[in-house]
């Protein structure tokens, strides 16, 4: 082959793989999937008809058609009895000197997700972001769209015939070595031990997974816990499925997307809806997940 053929072949090459990437970047910043999952708690009987939980997480700046339809119409599809969101579907962007606010969206998806099932909330760290830059109270925009916010609380509540406790907060779960130290005396600690003293089935919502990962979560009394902000890895590696890169964790991350279990606690890790600010998803595909608990 001489050189002329060489380079065009491959610029030809470098082409179709750009055209790969951009076609796999749209598939994986819009067509969301449904994934579906199994959680046994303990009152387990195969003759219960499941209770089905739909579980959502980062929405961030994304667009899923108008008033969020897109997403609406596929939690609506796994016909859910309850309806879990884990945080960061408020954020805001500084660009060009000026200031971005996910707001407007974010309300009229929320809205449109509470009259679909009963919805729980919990805190997401850009929400927090948000609410310092949009000055709204998150609490009272959450409870406008007609969803339950839990942050350091939970609500018993019966579905279908049988008994839950659902609770939701945000903890930040960072790495320093004196973290066990703190963990004893801390907040977060106090309510889970307050929030797994019960015989009803537990479900907890926390955006962050750290917490239960790394930080000697020392009860795990929890049946489920419901996480995001790690967005699936952002890109995933096809086939093996793997994620590339997590916030706090690094590159090839040990968790980044799907279901973990430690001792008799299961962690549902939502891969969510959005990328990195400006980075798209790569072979990774906003979630919504389907939960049939037995
Ligand atoms: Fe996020």
């Amino acid at each position: 082959m001489n050189y002329e053929k060489l380079v065009k072949t491959a610029g030809r090459a470098a082409g179709t793989i750009a055209g790969a990437a951009a076609c796999e970047a749209v598939i994986s910043d819009n067509f969301i999937q449904i994934t579906k999952y199994v959680l046994k708690t303990e009152d387990y009987d195969r003759r219960v008809e499941p209770v089905i939980a739909a579980a959502v997480s980062d929405l961030h700046f994304s667009r899923f058609g108008k008033d969020g339809r897109l997403l609406v119409n596929k939690i609506k599809s796994v016909n859910p009895d309850v309806i879990f969101i884990t945080g960061d579907f408020f954020d805001y962007k500084n660009f060009s000197g000026k200031t971005f606010l996910s707001s407007d969206y974010s309300k009229v998806v929320l809205e449109n997700i509470s009259k679909i099932a009963p919805s729980y909330f919990s805190v997401g760290n850009h929400d927090i972001r948000w609410e310092e830059a949009s000055g709204e109270n998150l609490r009272q925009t959450v409870e406008h769209a007609g969803i339950r916010f839990l942050n350091y609380e939970y609500d018993d509540v019966k579905i279908k015939g049988r008994d839950f406790r659902i609770g939701g907060f945000f903890d930040y779960g960072v790495f320093e070595e004196d973290y066990y130290n703190r963990w004893i005396g801390s907040e977060a600690r106090k309510f889970l031990l307050d929030f797994e003293n019960t015989d009803a089935a537990k479900l907890l919502l926390a955006h962050r997974p750290n917490t239960f990962i790394y930080t000697k979560y020392d009860n795990r009394n929890t049946d489920a816990v419901f996480c995001g902000h790690y967005h699936g890895g952002l890109w995933r590696i096809p086939i093996i499925d793997k994620g590339i890169f997590a916030p706090e964790l690094g590159f090839f991350p040990e968790y980044s997307k799907g279901e973990y279990n430690f001792g008799d606690m299961t962690m549902f890790l939502n891969s969510g809806l959005e990328g990195y600010s400006f980075v798209p998803r790569m072979f990774n595909r906003p979630e919504v997940m389907k939960i049939n608990i037995i």
